[in-house]
């Protein structure tokens, strides 16, 4: 049996880490067991990939498709033709992607119209908003997926209402959380950046196009910031596309001369988690972050209209905001007074997605 594992953005990685540590295990029994992993390399920034190898300790690539960024169709193409390649000369039994990113589309195309079966981990996650790319790229690749593992019955059921069969639908939990809980005591160990004290600061990630690649949107979202920003520090690790935007709308020198926030760059696994570990809050675009902040039970306040995560708001943490700057300031501000809710961790994020997963690739 051959397995080829796809990994090609960084949310990617801490969901394939585990998938391949559970294989790494089997193998040990299962001599003719022959596991790849392939990095579309859609993501190639140290900061945005090396680092999240080291952290979490995944064996380099076996092959790494160099693509980098583009439009998403000069990207979704650049993949398809690569990995089309790969398939014809590996012929693996199954391909694995993960996740929602184009990497994850591409190579599921390709690899159905090949002939080969495909597993999606992350399965059945519904924003309902197509406006958002990942909606799409999960639509095409649910649709096409030969086995679907979901991470919480949320999911199951949107699956089931699109008309997925029932066999190929399983809820396995969340191979992201497997992760977290793996290495969330060494992220806490971590010294904090010069300056910040646990639970005296807050964390802001921002990096969706439908937020950063607005002048006025931006603008206003930094708005509410600031003023949240005049009751506790905010740090923020910058993605690459926002920093190119603050650039171009005249706001980074702004934002870098506000001694109340402060910029970083990207972080990698550890730093990052131990940062949010100890933070009063987490105010983010982020998709996987919601679900971090809910196991880790820190306030996440998410700036966007929808969430293809509802579990994290119904019994997390998690409070969905959208992007009116009245609405964020008054949610920072309520947990900032101590107005937290009760919350908890969804079922089956547990640690043992990831061997769930194997057993049923290998059964
Ligand atoms: C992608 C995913 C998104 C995920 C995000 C996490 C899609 C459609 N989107 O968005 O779901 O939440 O990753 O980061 O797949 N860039 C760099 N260095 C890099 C990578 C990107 O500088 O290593 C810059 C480039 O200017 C690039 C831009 O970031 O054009 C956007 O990168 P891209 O991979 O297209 O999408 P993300 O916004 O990162």
């Amino acid at each position: 049996m051959k397995f080829l594992l796809v990994a090609g953005a960084r949310p990617n990685f801490m969901k394939i880490a585990p998938i391949m540590e559970a294989f790494r295990k089997r193998r040990e029994d299962l001599k003719n067991l022959d596991v790849l992993l392939l990095h579309t390399g859609q993501h190639y920034d140290p900061k945005m990939s090396d680092g999240f190898f080291e952290d979490l300790h995944i064996p380099q690539p076996d092959i790494n498709l160099g693509v980098g960024s583009g439009t998403h169709a000069q990207q979704t193409a650049r993949v398809m033709i690569a990995f089309e390649e790969v398939c014809m000369r590996e012929r693996p039994d199954w391909v694995l992607v993960v996740g929602d990113v184009n990497s994850t589309m591409a190579c599921t195309i390709t690899a159905k119209k090949l002939g080969i079966r495909v597993a999606h981990v992350e399965a059945g996650l519904r924003s309902w908003d197509m406006s958002m790319p990942e909606e799409i790229n999960r639509l095409c690749t649910d649709v096409l997926a030969d086995l679907l593992f979901t991470t919480d019955p949320i999911a199951d059921a949107n699956l089931r209402r699109e008309g997925v069969a029932p066999e190929k639908i399983r809820f396995a939990g969340n191979t992201m959380i497997d992760t977290l809980l793996l290495h969330m005591d060494r992220a806490r160990a971590l010294p904090l950046p010069g300056g910040l004290r646990a639970g005296g600061f807050a964390v802001l990630t921002l990096h969706r196009p439908g937020n950063v690649d607005h002048r006025q949107t931006l603008c206003s979202l930094f708005g509410a910031i600031r003023d949240i920003a005049a009751r506790i520090p905010v740090v923020f690790p910058a993605h690459p596309r926002t920093v190119g935007r603050l650039k171009e709308f005249g706001l980074l020198d702004q934002i870098q001369g506000e001694n109340s926030i402060r910029l970083l760059d990207p972080l990698s696994y550890l730093p990052f988690i131990g940062l949010v570990t100890h933070s009063r809050m987490v105010l983010t675009d982020s998709g996987g972050i919601q679900e971090e902040t809910t196991v880790l039970g820190v306030p996440c306040i998410t700036m966007r209209p929808n969430t293809e995560r509802p579990i994290t708001c119904e019994i997390g943490t998690n409070i969905l905001v959208g992007t009116d700057p009245d609405r964020i300031r008054a949610a920072a501000m309520a947990v900032l007074d101590g107005q937290t809710r009760p919350s908890s961790i969804p079922e089956r994020w547990d640690g043992h997605a990831a061997e769930r997963i194997v057993d049923a690739l290998l059964a």
